[in-house]
């Protein structure tokens, strides 16, 4: 690699990071590379329970309690939740790939997901964690949308292993299961 005045600088090899453009493929090869649990976005859809899965999930705020989803434009959860409308986040459970691959895309036939209700807002049962969150800033961003949620229900459920996504794969997590408490989780935090 060489300075800006021309001289070699030692130790720096050259890398993509230098790479001009940024395309669609390398950005998703890179972001493959950050390890991710993956959600089940739930919500009602002509009074229907639907979802779609997301792995682009983040805790935003403790106080107030903000969670946040991004959305891709196509998707049909946009046409459904707008400011005000409330949705559940299921975070998935290993046995629950199926669930992932129904409702990421692949939908498979005869599958019929068990949802329960709360707070008007479908979930889906069996989950590691469910969270029913309103609505209440949506970001347009690129060819997705930002959900901006506040947190009014959490649910710890099924203590499993959680479903993993990284480098485009589900994978297994090698790690003893927390204890859950009413209160949340007592170790780790
Ligand atoms: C593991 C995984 C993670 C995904 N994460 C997201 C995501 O964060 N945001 C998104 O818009 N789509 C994501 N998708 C794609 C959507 O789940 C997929 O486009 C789905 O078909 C959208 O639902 P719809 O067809 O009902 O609109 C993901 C898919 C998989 C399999």
């Amino acid at each position: 690699m060489q300075t800006s005045d021309g001289k070699e600088e030692p130790g720096i090899p050259d890398s993509p990071e230098l790479t001009p453009q940024i395309d669609a493929k390398m950005l998703r090869a890179c972001m493959g590379l950050f390890v991710t649990g993956v959600t089940v976005v739930t919500y009602l859809a002509d009074e229907k329970p639907a979802g779609m899965t997301a792995n682009a999930f983040m805790s935003v705020s403790l106080d107030p309690p903000l969670v946040l989803v991004s959305a891709r434009n196509s998707s049909r959860f946009n046409q459904s939740v707008r400011r005000e409308v409330r949705y559940g986040i299921n975070f998935l459970t290993e046995t629950q790939r199926p669930l992932s691959m129904h409702f990421g895309g692949r939908p498979t036939d005869g599958l019929e997901p068990l949802f329960k209700s709360e707070r008007g807002t479908p979930l889906l049962e069996g989950s590691l964690a469910q969270i029913v969150a309103r609505a209440v800033d949506v970001h347009p961003a690129g060819d997705h949308n930002l959900y901006i949620g506040e947190v009014e229900y959490i649910r710890f459920g099924h203590q499993e292993h959680p479903l993993v996504f990284y480098t485009g794969k589900y994978r297994q997590i090698l790690a003893h299961l927390p204890h859950f408490s009413t209160n949340g989780s007592t170790e780790g935090w």
